[in-house]
């Protein structure tokens, strides 16, 4: 599989990592065919052509099969249907399905983890109330409570106290409370884990596959949400090639092809436990548009349209920050700052907790 100059690579998914792969493919002489549901996306503004339709619209996706050349995402919720009727057009998707299908599930991702020889959080499938008591009697408090399915930016979760007395109420209410917050869906109950440091690794591999790490950034959440990234993490050597080991582990098991975005925690032992993985570009990669000569972005590009990987060479130190809610709004100050890339996503409506932009601030390369 090769597209070649002037091809298209079709994209699932109209948001700011949609956007930024079309961008990165049109540098390459590619063309991106965004697919998504929503009118005015990010990605559309910059793309060669849009087909805005639902993913379980059979004719729309049949159409988009047949014009592009290959088809990846940026989303990682796309229905396995969805995936299965572009097979069905010549328009296979990659990363595959296997893939896909494991990250949209928190416990089949972490059977997954397990079964490659990684670490994760203890955990135990919850499908009730009678199960949300065994697992806390299993893992203990604190803890998590997390669906299963489609949580993102910390939604989707909710944490169980350490004790009673840190709540107005009895075990038995607490728990009912955590089971009505995350709605009564199939959720995993995950120990907390006291880290030291949360990093993550940043991956492609190729067609052939060959494997590319990026250096390994440190993330800082607030309330789920990914605060800044700090690059390169000052976290002890051995911890990072481990977490590089372990991804590289995860690609070609699933025989990936692609970018993989993949978050750690990092023990005060030292150790490494996989949190999660993104089958996609990851908001923890951002900052290799401006620090690397190959970013996050052209790398899937490259991947998926079976040219040789680039370079993942860090040029400079930074600090990617997200731009969060009305933060956008300091867009004019963050313009006038030296060494300092802004990139905004076009998003036509503020609202709070959402990502707008980012700004990576470019320092001199200390290691
Ligand atoms: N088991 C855990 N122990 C401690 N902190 C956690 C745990 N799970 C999640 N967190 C914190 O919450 C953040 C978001 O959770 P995550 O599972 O990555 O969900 P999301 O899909 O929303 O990114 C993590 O980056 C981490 O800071
Ligand atoms: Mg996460």
């Amino acid at each position: 599989m090769l597209v070649e100059p002037n091809g298209v690579i079709g994209i699932l998914g109209g948001g700011q990592l949609g956007r930024m792969l079309a961008l990165a493919a049109a540098r390459l002489g590619l063309r991106a065919h965004i697919y998504t549901p929503e009118e005015n996306s990010p990605a559309a503004d910059v793309a060669h052509a849009v087909t805005i339709g639902s993913y379980a619209d059979a004719a729309k996706l049949a159409a988009f099969g047949e014009v592009v050349n290959v088809v990846t995402y940026e989303f990682e919720n796309v229905p396995a249907e969805t995936v299965d009727i572009l097979a069905a057009h010549h328009a296979p998707t990659a990363p595959g399905a296997r893939a896909l299908g494991v990250a949209q599930d928190r416990l089949i991702e972490k059977e997954f983890v397990n079964s490659i020889g990684a670490g994760t959080a203890p955990f135990h499938p919850v499908d009730d109330l009678a199960s949300l008591e065994a697992g806390l009697r299993k893992i203990g408090r604190p803890a998590i409570l997390k669906t299963r399915r489609l949580g993102y930016d910390g939604k989707g979760q909710t944490s169980i106290a350490a004790a009673e007395t840190d709540l107005p109420h009895t075990w038995e209410e607490a728990n009912k409370k955590a089971w009505a917050e995350i709605g009564a869906r199939p959720s995993i109950l995950e120990g907390f884990i006291d880290f030291s440091m949360e990093i993550s690794i940043i991956a492609a591999r190729g067609r052939d596959g060959e494997i590319r790490c990026y250096d390994a950034p440190q993330n800082i959440h607030q309330g789920g949400i990914l605060r800044r990234s700090i690059v390169p993490a000052l976290a002890a050597a051995d911890a990072v090639a481990d977490a590089k080991a372990i991804a590289a582990r995860m690609l070609t098991d699933l025989d990936y092809v692609g970018v993989i975005g993949v978050e750690f925690f990092i023990l005060k032992s030292g150790g490494v436990l996989v949190n999660e993985f993104a089958p996609r570009v990851h908001n923890s990669g951002h900052w290799t548009a401006d620090a690397c000569a190959v970013s996050q972005f052209e790398q899937h590009i490259r991947a998926v349209a079976g040219w040789p990987l680039g370079d993942p060479a860090r040029h400079s130190d930074c600090v990617m920050e997200n731009l969060i809610g009305d933060e956008v709004e300091r867009w004019r100050d963050l313009s006038r700052e030296p060494q300092t890339c802004v990139h905004l996503y076009g998003k036509l409506e503020t609202l709070p907790g959402r990502k707008m932009g980012h700004v990576t601030r470019l320092m001199k390369k200390s290691s």
